[in-house]
């Protein structure tokens, strides 16, 4: 994906070879099969060896979990997407996605 990222789903990131290099290191570093966190763990034990999809919210751990949430609630204005986890997930950035630190935003 990194070696395509002019053609990142029909977005060209423009990311200079630098900070392609790093984001590629820190991926490579913090991947699930590294299984850094239950979140990655569970994330990768949720896959067949042979898988390898493209995006989080396609493995079944993630559908799984995130089943029971209404398509309108993924459109409220303070949500929009399935992939602005940080709207829920108060801790998203440090990616470590305890339960205590999940909450959906009163619309
Ligand atoms: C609309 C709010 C919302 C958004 C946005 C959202 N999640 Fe969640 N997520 C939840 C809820 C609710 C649960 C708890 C489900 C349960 O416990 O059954 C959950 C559970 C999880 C869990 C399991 C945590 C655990 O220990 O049980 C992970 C991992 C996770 N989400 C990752 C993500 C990622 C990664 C994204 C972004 C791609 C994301 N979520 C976006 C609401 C959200």
């Amino acid at each position: 994906m990194m070696n395509e990222q002019n053609m990142h789903f029909g977005t060209d990131l423009g990311l200079d070879a630098p900070t392609s290099s790093a984001i590629l290191a820190f991926l490579t570093a913090n991947a699930a099969q590294r299984h850094l966190t239950e979140a990655g763990l569970k994330i990768d034990r949720s896959l067949s060896p042979d898988a390898a999809p493209l995006r989080i919210t396609e493995t079944p751990y993630w559908i799984k979990k995130h089943h029971d949430i209404r398509d309108a609630t993924w459109l409220a204005p303070k949500i929009k997407s399935k992939t602005r986890c940080e709207a829920c997930h108060l801790d998203a950035l440090e990616g470590t996605f305890e339960d205590a630190a999940m909450r959906l935003p009163k619309t």
